[in-house]
């Protein structure tokens, strides 16, 4: 009788404190884990649908701007940078940033490039240095491609490719 006792207050105790641990581990987990509003600021979505050709749009990530540039059917596609969508579309996506003193280039589309005010730097329409005191292409930054959209902050299987072939 006492050991029938004994095995159930054993098994009780195992439980309790089998819950216990559920529960501490629980709280740890929700107290280490990033807040949603840290975890959503770290990433942008933008639809790229509504961009026209040629034409530079810029949004904002993470502080920095980032240009978009839709590709027309007449720029020679770009594999090693261009980025594309879903329906085909291709794009210049970059952090408008010259890579020589992080001045804002601007984007000329009369003449297909970014030209930088600061010193005189140019990049081509992939946003490759092409002249002055640039030092490299302008940076992509991390994303991933959803339909027609693209998340900057998300490093996808596109960013991850593209950046092992450069
Ligand atoms: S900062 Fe752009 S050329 Fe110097």
């Amino acid at each position: 009788m006492d050991k029938n006792r004994r095995a159930f207050m054993g098994k009780v105790l195992a439980g309790t404190a089998g819950v216990a641990t559920a529960f501490s581990l629980y709280a740890m987990k929700r107290t280490w884990d990033p807040l949603p509003s840290v975890i959503s600021a770290g990433f942008t979505t933008v639809d790229l649908s509504p961009l026209k050709e040629n034409e530079l749009s810029i949004v904002k990530w993470r502080g920095k701007p980032v240009f978009l540039l839709k590709h027309g059917p007449d720029v020679t596609p770009n594999d090693k940078r261009d980025i594309v969508t879903t329906d085909g579309s291709r794009y210049t996506v970059v952090i408008g940033l010259c890579t020589h003193l992080g001045c804002i280039p601007e984007w000329k589309g009369s003449e297909n490039k970014f030209k930088c005010a600061c010193h005189g730097g140019e990049y081509n329409i992939y946003a490759e240095n092409t002249f002055g005191p640039p030092p490299r292409p302008m940076d992509i930054p991390p994303f991933t491609i959803k339909g027609n959209s693209i998340v900057l902050g998300e490093e996808g299987p596109e960013y991850k490719k593209m950046m092992a072939n450069s």
